[in-house]
């Protein structure tokens, strides 16, 4: 579970002291965060600033009961599972609150280790849905990309930035881009473009490293109709849909040798030929292009062309890596998460102080685009509610975080790996958890012994050292 239980706030209300009293003692003993409420009011009121995971709430209570809490919050209880404590088993009371959305009801007297297991069993289940809920919003966001395409900073290597931008972009000079994956370059393209006397003619991307050098070839320069199998009409290709405008070539550094000498030569006479055709075509149009490789060592290594990247390399924009330029971490966290805040409706999502400080201090090898990640992901756990530092995990898989996401293909088969993913660790947990004494972590879990030898057998769990 990625809800470490020392963020974790539970509310404890109940207006019978002593009640209320073993509770939080219970709770804070295991390592969660109490808060007490007295009568149902200040449950409420607590309930409303956003900062409760989870809630026990007492049904009879002064002021207002936990039914009047419940009706209150009926849109809410997704985000915040509560517990109802009642004197009464199986009365019409727990009933109601169970229709009303409550995640589960103890009735009185109850025994410490029935309350622990049901607080877990509601903060797992939540955990669950949270993650979910992540792979939805991170899929969403990039669904409907670009999101926003504010390039921000404030600090002086991004203020840099933002001169050499002003600087050139009104030229038709080749610019490059250069930086870690992540970093913004193509926003810096896009800002080049936007900036420049052609911005209201075409802006054309094209990633050089997701196509085959045949396919390249073909996507930059179009085919004549018969050019090679399959080729059924004729193609106009994207030096040609990018005249008097700006071709981005992203990527460029992952383009093969053969093809680099093709882009060299329209580079230097402004003129190329359709694959498969004789005519020649003239173009023009602004080079912009990026790479997250080292070149300087590509050159050394034979892999790139010098002579073509001084065509290139007219003008280079270097971004600095995200932990190169603390000071702008808050300012650009706080924007997606603004920027969350309004795609999702959650009027109350924001960063909390020491949630900002965890996010400031980390070394965000995937940049701004990891940042992304990691709040989209918190924002989901948050639940719409303040972000707290148990919210942010870092991004696992180093080499993964620094490439592109992989993109979810459609299908249940997703939602079943993910869950099942999630369920092995959320296992493994409660058996680490309790020493592997499987009666104890099968309790942990709300299953029974016999499930969970099927689990272990299933994800082949074994104790660690
Ligand atoms: N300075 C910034 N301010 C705000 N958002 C930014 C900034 N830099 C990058 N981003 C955002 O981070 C994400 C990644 O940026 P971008 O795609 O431009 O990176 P990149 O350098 O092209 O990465 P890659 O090498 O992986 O292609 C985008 O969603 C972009 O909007
Ligand atoms: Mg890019």
């Amino acid at each position: 579970m990625s809800q470490s239980l020392h963020h974790t706030v539970i509310l404890v209300a109940d207006d019978d002291r002593t009640i209320r009293g073993n509770l939080a003692m219970l709770l804070s003993a295991e390592g969660y965060k109490v808060r007490e409420a007295e009568n149902g009011r200040q449950a409420a009121d607590a309930l409303s600033q956003g900062e409760v995971h989870l809630a026990l709430l007492d049904l009879k209570m002064p002021e207002m009961g936990g039914l009047d809490v419940l009706r209150q919050f009926g849109d809410e209880l997704e985000e915040t599972p509560v517990i109802v404590i009642t004197a009464f088993g199986g009365s019409q009371a727990a009933i109601e609150a169970m229709k009303l959305g409550a995640f589960d009801y103890i009735t009185k007297p109850f025994d410490l280790d029935e309350v622990l297991f049901t607080v877990r069993r509601a903060l797992t289940q939540q955990s669950l849905i949270a993650q979910v809920r992540a792979m939805e919003l991170a899929r969403g966001q990039r669904d409907d990309e670009p999101i926003d395409d504010e390039l921000l900073g404030r600090t002086p290597a991004m203020l840099e930035v933002f001169k050499t931008i002003g600087r050139v972009a009104a030229t038709d000079e080749p610019v490059l881009i250069l930086g870690e994956s992540g970093t913004g370059k193509e926003l810096v393209a896009s800002a080049l473009h936007a900036n420049s006397p052609r911005c209201d003619r075409p802006f054309i991307k094209v990633n050089c490293a997701a196509l085959s050098t045949t396919l390249l070839e073909s996507e930059l320069f179009g085919h004549e109709r018969g050019a090679f199998t399959g080729a059924v009409a004729q193609r106009i290709g994207r030096f040609e849909q990018a005249h008097t405008g700006t071709l981005f070539l992203d990527e460029v550094g992952d383009m093969d040798l053969d093809m680099q000498a093709k882009l060299l030569r329209v580079l230097q006479t402004g003129r190329f030929e359709r694959v498969g055709g004789s005519a020649t075509v003239a173009t023009d149009v602004r080079i912009l292009a990026a790479t997250n490789r080292d070149l300087d060592a590509l050159i050394a290594d034979e892999k790139f062309r010098e002579d073509l990247w001084y065509r290139l390399n007219v003008v280079t924009i270097t971004l600095p890596p995200l932990r190169a330029r603390r000071d702008d971490i808050a300012l650009i966290a706080e924007r997606v998460v603004a920027r969350l805040a309004e795609k999702y409706r959650w009027p109350r999502l924001a960063l909390s102080r020491e949630a900002v400080e965890w996010l400031v201090a980390q070394p965000w090898h995937g940049n701004v685009r990891e940042l992304q990640n990691v709040l989209a992901r918190a924002a989901a756990l948050a639940r719409g509610r303040l972000i707290l530092p148990a919210d942010l995990t870092p991004v696992p898989a180093p080499a993964a975080a620094r490439s592109e996401p992989p993109a979810l293909s459609a299908g249940s088969l997703q939602l079943k790996s993910i869950l099942a993913d999630t369920e092995r660790r959320v296992i493994a947990q409660a058996l680490a958890q309790a020493k592997w004494n499987r009666t104890q972590a099968a309790r942990l879990l709300g299953i029974s012994r016999r499930q969970l030898f099927d689990k272990i057998r299933q994800y082949e769990l074994q104790p660690s050292g």
